[in-house]
């Protein structure tokens, strides 16, 4: 005895058969056809866009459609901050959750994949007829919740400040006046150093950089009283410091400025009230 959904689904099946037999056209010519067609209008588009950006704009002035040669790609440089295209900004913000090194495993295959399967098994377990979505509560709330996610996703990840290069090396002028060393220029020049040499991808100062690993934040590490030497030796090995810091060694620094950074570390007393 077949159940009343089967029975459903049987009746739905045989209908869909019917229509098919009555109203359908077969795929060779039609739907080869359709596509021929559509593939050559898009097609077309792309030679028509091609030749007004070539037509339109000469050297590295902009045309209809931008330059036509920007300035050649500088494979050195160390101060770019890489970002992915718009749509993948959910996915990278997503990463930036994961922070210790065990969970970022996470970020990158689990939660994507565990999506994706049940994305792909939806027509196995959502197997009623029904297709209006206000009485389908569980996928409509499904649905606004995917959207809310990927959206907060996308949008943190839009505005995420990078913790190397171009955009902390900008934030060094008003630490300099917060904690109020701007007169002292190895003390500037270490911040610099702190700015562009990764130290905020593990260390948060004055509400800049992620935090990772658990490495304190570092705006009042001048108020700890270690003193230049001892900053020096802990960037140059930490461990010897803090045995066990999965801290790495900044040696290769050089001494110059691992004695500017030291410098700076200790002249971060916390933002003045
Ligand atoms: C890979 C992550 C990581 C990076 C990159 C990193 N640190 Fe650290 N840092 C840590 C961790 C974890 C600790 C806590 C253990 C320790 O004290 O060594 C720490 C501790 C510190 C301390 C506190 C020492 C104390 O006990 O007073 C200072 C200062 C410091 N780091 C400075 C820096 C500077 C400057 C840089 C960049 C040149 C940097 N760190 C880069 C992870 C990091």
């Amino acid at each position: 005895m077949a159940s009343k959904l089967q029975q459903e689904n049987r009746a739905e099946f045989k209908r869909y058969k019917e229509d098919v037999r009555k109203e359908g056209k077969p795929f060779f010519p039609y739907a080869i056809w359709h596509d021929t067609v559509m593939s050559l209008v898009v097609v077309a588009v792309i030679i028509g866009l091609a030749v007004l950006w070539k037509a339109t704009s000469d050297g590295t002035d902009a045309g209809a459609l931008g330059p036509l040669y920007a300035d050649k790609a500088d494979p050195a440089t160390t101060n770019f901050v890489p970002r992915p295209d718009w749509f993948f900004y959910f996915l990278f913000y997503l990463l930036r959750i994961f922070k210790w090194p065990e969970t970022v495993v996470l970020g990158t295959v689990g939660i994507p994949t565990i999506l994706l399967i049940l994305l792909i098994g939806l027509p196995f377990f959502d197997r009623r007829p029904e297709r209006a979505i206000l009485r389908r509560p569980v996928a409509f709330v499904a649905a606004i919740l995917v959207i809310i996610s990927m959206g907060t996703l996308t949008w943190k990840g839009a505005t995420a400040k990078e913790n190397l290069g171009a955009e902390t090396l900008a934030l060094v002028p008003e630490w300099a006046k917060k904690q109020g060393f701007e007169g002292n220029a190895d003390a500037v020049a270490g911040a610099k150093l702190f700015a562009e040499s990764g130290c905020m991808n593990c260390h948060t100062y004055l509400g800049a950089g992620s935090s990772n690993l658990g490495a304190p934040d570092l705006s009042a590490e001048g108020s700890k009283g270690r003193g230049i030497q001892w900053q020096i030796d802990h960037l140059t090995n930490p461990s010897s410091k803090t045995p066990g810091s999965p801290m790495p060694s900044f040696a290769a620094l050089g001494a110059d400025n691992l004695k500017l950074l030291a410098t700076f570390l200790e002249a971060s007393k916390g933002e003045k009230k």
